[in-house]
């Protein structure tokens, strides 16, 4: 019983390191655990800014998927749920035409397509 216990709390617990950016690795040394900081790699969906027509405003909060995971990009749709990845979350003040969002993830301007890091992942992949 306690075994299931302590298992159960353990998971938990290496899932809440996971979530914060966290991970514990085994020292080779002094063969002793310990915590490390890590920066998660998103997944880039498309190489590119992904379109939204006429973008509704105010009373509309857009989450903007960081992950690349969403199926409805570049829209958050919950599949960033287990990973340290969130949402960006945003409103529009204005009426404007249409706003372009990152595909790639890697933006240096989130949520926006910087115009500069998915035309460079473009270049060294090949793409067009
Ligand atoms: S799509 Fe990410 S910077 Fe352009």
């Amino acid at each position: 019983m306690i075994r299931i216990f302590m298992r159960r709390w353990f998971s938990s617990q290496l899932k809440d390191l996971e979530e914060a950016g966290k991970v514990i690795k085994l020292n080779k040394e002094n063969k002793k655990a310990q915590v490390e900081e890590f920066t998660p790699i998103p997944t880039s969906p498309v190489l590119g800014p992904i379109k939204i027509e006429e973008p509704k405003v105010s009373n509309k909060t857009y989450r903007w998927c960081s992950c690349g995971l969403s199926q409805k990009q570049p829209l958050c749709d919950g599949s960033h749920k287990g990973t340290s990845f969130k949402p960006y979350r945003f409103t529009l003040e204005q009426n404007i035409d249409f706003l372009e969002l990152c595909g790639c993830k890697l933006t240096k301007n989130v949520p926006f397509c910087d115009g500069e890091t998915c035309v460079n992942l473009r270049k060294q992949s090949g793409q067009p």
